[in-house]
């Protein structure tokens, strides 16, 4: 990328006091500057501005960085167009290193290609060679108003049709291949990837076409065929049609399965729909949805699949804190059949009247046990318990309890007994494991409120923040650290990524800036660096502490995981304390 020596004349340049004031009303509040974040609503002040260190943190969001960082989240650029923005900001040029140059505009060449083909096809659709592809969208109930809207196209059924018309505006065979719009023959020569398909463009938050689904309308190949990973794309991260939802005036957001359910339910008036792309939801895409809305309507499909599917949802959106509720179709396979077949009035009262995660979990439990039979009832009451303890508000609770009740015809008491009972165990072993731990701070972290991995593993994830810690505070200790310790005795990925940035740089006999690593790390990963700094006061940094933190870590190899622990009965439970603890002792 561009050296260091650059990245250092610009940070005497762009003093992210400076910088930051062009954004949010800065406050003097001892060594640090105070203000609202820009990055969250909130009306007091949580953002902190560190003139020391040059970097920022925010103790109510968690976002954090130096000066570029700051940019990048802000003005939503990449790490060069950050550097560029800020250089032209103070009147340098930056001297470009030409692999970086070369990264830059082949991303370039790869979104003008998606362009250009997106025109293609949605032209090939609107002509004469288009004509069956219509016809199948209008069959469908797809309106042309619609059609417009999503930019829907249609790939010919040919071989060359897309790449003989990107070879006449001047594009390389190369870079089509890199967009993922054309394949290279085994004889070389490169031919279209989609043929005879109707054409899904994906388009994320900017406005960049950056991939594609293509639907077939024949019995040959995929069902769907989407692109694969780009320069420009990435599909764990992107989601269908949030760059129409993000705007939307209705509360919430709608996740669907399909293209077609989303296409289906935007027609139909709700244009705060999303869809997957041809994945199942992943963790980034429910922390990106978090960012818009804190409620979820999940509207997957009604068969086997989509229910687990929704499973799995309910609990990925559960740890980032987005509220779910579940719509249930009946009479439809999925929300585009159920609107073609009963109208979009009906699809609305089915969204009011969409079930919690709860009721849905009754649902399912109803649908396993027989509760006319005396064992089913046990089962079912059984399993209904478990499901109760998880419920942390007591109002809702009760709810359950009583209708649930009711239904079995016993007594609410009985069923709270047995809740309480299953409360009790689980206080109690969460107390045992947290005797085991060593506490070396207080593990809040607001970067990382929904990083899971974290959370599963916060022992080891605190002395591995400690430890980045006492690395940048006193960078000298670290050939005796590495010497014990590589990157792959780090638990989390994060902080080996951390970890491992650092150890380049130190080895090569470099600094740990902040500003001279966000040239290599995420604004997540900086985000990071900057909640260690700032929760700082609460770390221990001498050579004990640093002592500490290795050994937990040479631990961890020797350790059972969380759910071994959990299917431990209390004998076992009893004597893996004890050995902890005598590990402990040991140690002091
Ligand atoms: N999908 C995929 N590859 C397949 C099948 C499905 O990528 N071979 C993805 C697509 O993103 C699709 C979604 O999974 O939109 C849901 O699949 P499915 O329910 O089978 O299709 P529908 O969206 O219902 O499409 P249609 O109504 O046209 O059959
Ligand atoms: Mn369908």
């Amino acid at each position: 990328m561009v050296s260091d020596l650059f990245i250092q004349e610009l940070k005497q340049y762009s003093d992210i006091e400076r910088i930051v004031s062009g954004y949010v009303a800065l406050k003097k509040k001892g060594r640090y500057l105070a203000g609202l974040c820009p990055f969250h609503s909130e009306k007091s002040p949580s953002f902190y501005v560190y003139p020391q260190t040059q970097s920022f943190y925010c103790f109510g969001c968690g976002a954090g960085g130096d000066v570029i960082t700051f940019i990048r989240r802000i003005e939503n650029l990449d790490y060069m167009e950050a550097v560029h923005f800020l250089a032209e900001k103070c009147g340098m040029t930056v001297p470009e290193d030409e692999k970086a140059d070369a990264l830059g505009m082949q991303r370039k060449r790869v979104l003008e290609i998606n362009r250009e083909a997106a025109h293609f096809f949605h032209d090939q659709l609107m002509s004469e060679n288009g004509r069956q592809a219509y016809g199948y969208l209008m069959r469908r109930g797809r309106d042309r108003k619609t059609i417009r809207h999503f930019g829907l196209g249609y790939a010919p059924n040919e071989w060359h049709a897309l790449t003989d018309h990107l070879k006449s505006k001047g594009f390389s065979e190369q870079d089509m291949v890199a967009a993922n719009v054309a394949v290279m023959g085994k004889q070389g020569g490169a031919y279209d990837r989609f043929r005879n398909r109707v054409m899904f463009p994906i388009i994320d938050l900017r406005g960049n076409v950056v991939a594609f689904g293509g639907r077939a309308l024949d019995d040959q190949g995929a069902k769907y065929l989407n692109s694969s990973d780009t320069p420009v794309f990435k599909k764990s991260k992107n989601l269908f049609a949030l760059n129409f939802a993000k705007t939307s005036k209705l509360p919430g957001l709608i996740l669907a399965e399909g293209y077609m359910d989303v296409i289906a339910i935007h027609q139909a008036g709700f244009d705060n729909a999303v869809a997957t792309l041809g994945t199942a939801l992943t963790e980034e895409q429910a922390r990106l949805i978090s960012q818009y809305t804190d409620k979820v309507i999940l509207a997957y499909d009604s068969d086997g699949p989509g229910q687990a599917a929704t499973k799995r949802a309910i609990n990925i959106f559960d740890e980032v804190g987005v509220k779910v509720s579940v719509l249930s179709m009946t009479g439809a396979k999925d929300p585009d059949e159920f609107i073609q077949k009963y109208g979009r009035e009906r699809f609305a009262m089915l969204l009011d009247g969409s079930r919690n995660a709860v009721e849905f979990e009754l649902g399912k439990l109803r649908s396993k046990f027989d509760t006319q039979t005396a064992d089913g009832k046990v089962g079912f009451l059984k399993d209904a318990c478990k499901l109760f303890a998880g419920i942390r508000n007591p109002v809702e609770r009760e709810v359950y309890v009583t209708q649930v009740a009711n239904e079995l015809e016993i007594s609410p008491q009985a069923i709270n007994a047995q809740i309480q009972s299953l409360d009790k165990r689980e206080q109690y072993k969460e107390r045992r494991r947290q005797k085991a731990d060593t506490n070396i701070y207080i593990g809040q972290m607001a970067a990382a409120k929904n990083d899971l991995q974290r959370r599963a593993n916060l022992r080891y994830a605190m002395a591995e923040e400690g430890l980045l810690y006492c690395l940048m505070k006193n960078p000298n200790v670290f050939k005796e650290v590495y010497a014990n310790l590589k990157e792959q005795d780090f638990v989390t990925d994060i902080n080996r990524e951390l970890y491992s940035a650092f150890a380049k740089r130190l080895e090569a006999g470099q600094s740990i800036e902040m500003i001279e690593l966000s040239s290599e790390l995420s604004p997540e990963a900086m985000s990071r660096v900057s909640a260690i700094m700032a929760t700082a006061p609460s770390q221990r940094c001498d050579e004990a502490a640093l002592q500490d933190y290795m050994t937990i870590l040479a631990e961890h190899r020797n350790v059972k995981t969380k759910e071994q622990v959990a299917q431990m009965d209390d004998n076992a439970l009893d004597a893996y304390v004890k050995q902890l603890a005598a590990k402990k002792n040991r140690r002091s």
